[in-house]
């Protein structure tokens, strides 16, 4: 079984959790199902996924106390002058009174040209390409100003960021902005993004890290690395079960995103990896350099450097 990382809140974080970015209706309840009954007690969700409703469902109908679960989901980039609306939002949407984790899910706040005010907290039904940063004098210190007051409300237990630079965390942390230290960052990390900077900051700062995209996601050709295949042989394992494993002995949480049982089940196998193999891991990008499968587009812009 794989550890448990502790908050700063004194919360207990499963380290490995299920991601559900991707997942569509059906198959993100399935997923949720799925990864409850085989022991699963961390599943990392988030408003933009548009898959609240079934992955809340799948969660209540599991049996299984809710203490016992331990659920994240985010707060979008429309959605920043209003983030306690937006975390109403999202508790309903789940049918839960509150969720463990609420994250700002990119330090950039959004606006949606073809929205009106009052829609502001309405996740846009599709991409448009409308949307656009904010440029009207908002940033995310104000969000998280905002945002760090919401664990008052006990409509989350603890707050954080997902997405946040260096620079970025540094900017909420100044002490005389008496900030609450965000309980976790949330970042891409895998053996082609080791984020060896970012990990060592957030460490010394007390913030959880949370890998997202852990197996490189789907552009990714990480898991035929053939390094790496030879390691997964050696355990007589999969090449996902290595890259999820060498996170988790890397201290920090990894949340691997699969709505198929058998990859679901084999993700959630603790293994023991030697040092030089955990070496020869985070030396994989030396081959290849390193890969962002997130496109910085997305939601980093300027402001994520
Ligand atoms: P699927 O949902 O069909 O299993 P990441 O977490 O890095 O974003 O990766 C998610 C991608 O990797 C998804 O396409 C997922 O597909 C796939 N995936 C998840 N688990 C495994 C696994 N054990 N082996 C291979 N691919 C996997």
């Amino acid at each position: 079984t794989f550890p448990t990382l502790t908050l700063n809140t004194g919360a207990k974080l499963p380290a490995v959790g299920l991601g559900t970015w991707q997942s569509p209706d059906q198959e993100a309840y399935n997923a949720v199902a799925t990864a409850l009954k085989l022991g699963y007690r961390h599943i990392d969700g988030a408003a933009i996924y548009r898959n609240e409703v079934p992955v809340g469902k799948a969660i209540r109908d599991s049996g299984i106390p809710r203490s016992e679960i331990f659920v994240t989901t985010k707060l979008w980039g429309t959605q920043h002058r209003e983030p306690e609306k937006a975390l109403d939002a999202s508790l309903q949407r789940l049918g839960l009174d509150y969720v463990d984790l609420y994250l700002v899910h990119w330090p950039v706040a959004l606006k949606t040209n073809n929205l009106k005010d009052g829609d502001l907290l309405t996740i846009p039904v599709k991409d448009d390409g409308n949307r656009d940063v904010d440029l009207e004098g908002w940033d995310y210190v104000k969000t998280w100003e905002l945002v760090q007051k919401l664990v008052e409300t006990g409509k989350t237990k603890a707050v954080g960021v997902s997405n946040f630079s260096i620079n970025n965390l540094k900017a909420i942390l100044k002490p005389e902005l008496k900030f609450v230290v965000p309980a976790a960052n949330q970042i891409e990390v895998h053996p082609q993004l080791p984020q060896d900077e970012l990990i060592e900051f957030c460490n010394a700062h007390g913030i959880v890290v949370e890998a997202y995209c852990p197996l490189g996601s789907t552009t990714s050709t990480l898991l035929s690395d053939p390094d790496l295949l030879k390691i997964a042989s050696k355990y007589s394992v999969e090449p996902a079960q290595v890259l999820i494993n060498w996170g988790v002995a890397r201290g920090y949480s990894v949340l691997p995103k699969s709505v198929n049982p058998k990859r679901i089940e084999s993700n959630f196998k603790a293994i023991k990896l030697s040092p030089e193999d955990i070496q020869a891991i985070s030396d994989l990008h030396k081959k290849v350099g390193t890969h962002r499968y997130v496109d910085p587009k997305w939601g980093s812009f300027e402001a994520f450097a």
